[in-house]
């Protein structure tokens, strides 16, 4: 079964034009992972592919948690731990990508739980820094208080 591509949509917008094109590089670059994993292609074009994706992750999180960071988000350190968590499997997938004990074999499994965690975090935490940062305090720290 093909794994699906991510499409840009200002649902998945948090309001902060920087980040938001960030986000959807990401995508981006997912889709080209998504591609690959189910592609002729040699198996090095999905590792070099993951490693540019890995690398704007990066960028993008650390970004990201500066901004939160800076307005005082109140839900700043479950942000920071999910980032931390995906960045840690990231990782452990890049490693076993170059020892080689991940295979062509395993792309579209990685690509599948890439996919899902992305957009598991941008449906989840987004809409939550969207809304702290468009529907104003009061209703944020409700929002932020009823998980
Ligand atoms: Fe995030």
């Amino acid at each position: 079964m093909r794994v699906s591509e991510l499409m840009g949509s200002t649902e998945f917008s948090i309001g902060i034009t920087a980040l938001d094109q960030e986000q959807q590089r990401l995508f981006s670059l997912f889709n080209t992972l998504a591609r690959l994993s189910e592609s002729q292609e040699p198996a090095d074009r999905f590792v070099e592919a993951f490693e540019r994706f890995v690398d704007a992750v990066d960028e993008h999180f650390a970004h990201e948690e500066h901004v939160l960071r800076n307005i005082g988000f109140p839900d700043y350190a479950a942000h920071k731990a999910a980032h931390e968590h995906f960045l840690a499997d990231a990782r452990d997938f890049q490693d076993g990508l170059r020892r080689g004990s991940l295979t062509s074999q395993d792309f579209s499994t990685i690509a599948r739980y890439v996919r899902y965690w992305l957009l598991h975090h941008v449906q989840h935490f987004g809409r939550k820094v969207d809304h702290f940062i468009n529907a104003g305090w009061p209703a944020s720290r409700q929002h932020a208080n009823a998980r």
